[in-house]
C-alpha cells in the first residue's frame, strides 16, 4: 500500500460538532497508510503545547457531542513544529474506525496535557539504551530517536521492533534510515543507532518474538554485542500487554529496576495504546 498525501487545505471538510472546551483543535497536514492495519499522520502543533519526547497525549475527533479520546504516543520529537502519530486501525474501534479515514485539512482534537513514563529523565545515565517495541509501540521511540537529549545521555541506542508481518516493519525502517540524513540530528546519530527487527507470523530474514531472541542469545550474536547488564545499560519497553509483562520479567531477572521521574532507575515500561 504505502500511500502518502501532502498538504492541501482546500479540501478541508467542515467540523460536525463544536470543539469541546479546553482541548486543542489541530489540522491534519499529512497521512501515510502502511498496511490495512497501520497508518501514521501529522498534525499542526499547538504553540502552547510543551511535552517531553516519549510522552503521550489524548486525541480524538470532533465527530460527537462527547468525543472519544484515546492515548497516543507522540512520535515526533519535542523540537518539531508538527506532531506525528503512528496508529493501528481497528475496524470497529471507537476512535480508530473513524481516525483511519482522516484526510489532509481535517481536524483532530487533543487534550492539553501530555504525560508518560518513557522519558530519558526516568533513567539513570548509562552507556547503552535498548528500546524494545512491538507494533505501534515503536511510536515513542520515534520521538526519542530524533531528540538530541537521547544522544547526550547514551552512547549507543538499539531499537528492537517486532511485528507480525514484514510490511508492519516499514515505519521503523524508514525512521532509522532517515535519521542519518536528518539535517538537525544526523551528525549526532551517525553510527550510534542500530535497528533490530523481526517478524513473528510472516516469513522474513529474522523471525521470532524479541523475548525468544534475547532468551536464546541470538539477539547478542546477531548484533555482536555484550549481554544486557544493569551496570552499563538502560531499557525502555513499549508494546502489547503480554510483551511488556514478559520483557519486564526478563529485565528484572537480569537485575534491572523500574524507574520513574521521581525515582530514576534502569528500565521503564509503557503500554502501546490501542484505539
Ligand atoms: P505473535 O505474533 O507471536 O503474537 P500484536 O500485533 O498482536 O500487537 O503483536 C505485535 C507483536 O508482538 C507480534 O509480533 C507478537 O507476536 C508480539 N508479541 C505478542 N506477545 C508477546 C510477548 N508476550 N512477548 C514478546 N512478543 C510478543
Amino acid at each position: 500500500m504505502n500511500t502518502i498525501s501532502t498538504l492541501n487545505t482546500a479540501g478541508a471538510r467542515p467540523l460536525q460538532f463544536p470543539i469541546p472546551a479546553n482541548v486543542y483543535a489541530e489540522t491534519v497536514v499529512s497521512v501515510k497508510h502502511y498496511t490495512d492495519r497501520l497508518f501514521s499522520f501529522r498534525i499542526t502543533r499547538p504553540q502552547s503545547l510543551r511535552f517531553r519526547s516519549g510522552e503521550f497525549v489524548m486525541i480524538g475527533l470532533p465527530n460527537a457531542e462527547k468525543p472519544v479520546f484515546r492515548a497516543y504516543s507522540i512520535a515526533s520529537p519535542a523540537w518539531d513544529d508538527e506532531l506525528e502519530f503512528f496508529s493501528i486501525k481497528v475496524p470497529d474501534g471507537p476512535l480508530t474506525s473513524q481516525l483511519q479515514k482522516i484526510e489532509i485539512g481535517d481536524t483532530v482534537i487533543m487534550r492539553q496535557k501530555s504525560t508518560g513514563t518513557l522519558v530519558v529523565d526516568a533513567l539513570t545515565p548509562a552507556k547503552r539504551l535498548f528500546m524494545i517495541s512491538t507494533g505501534t509501540g515503536i511510536a515513542p521511540f520515534a520521538s526519542l530517536l530524533r531528540d538530541p537529549d537521547t544522544y547526550e545521555k547514551f552512547e549507543q541506542v538499539v531499537l528492537t521492533h517486532t511485528c507480525r508481518d514484514n510490511a508492519e516493519l516499514t515505519y521503523g525502517q524508514e525512521l532509522v534510515a532517515e535519521l542519518e540524513n536528518d539535517p538537525l540530528i544526523g551528525e549526532l546519530t551517525g553510527g550510534r543507532v542500530t535497528l533490530y527487527n523481526s517478524t513473528t507470523r510472516e516469513t522474513s530474514g529474522r523471525m521470532g518474538r524479541i523475548t525468544a531472541l534475547i532468551g536464546s542469545g541470538k539477539f547478542y550474536t546477531d548484533l555482536d554485542i555484550d549481554k544486557l547488564d544493569p551496570e552499563t545499560d538502560r531499557i525502555m519497553i513499549c508494546g502489547s500487554m503480554h510483551m511488556l509483562r514478559d520483557v519486564k520479567e526478563l529485565a528484572e531477572g537480569l537485575g534491572f529496576q523500574e524507574g520513574s521521574l521521581h525515582h530514576p532507575a534502569s528500565f521503564v515500561v509503557e503500554r502501546a495504546f490501542v484505539g
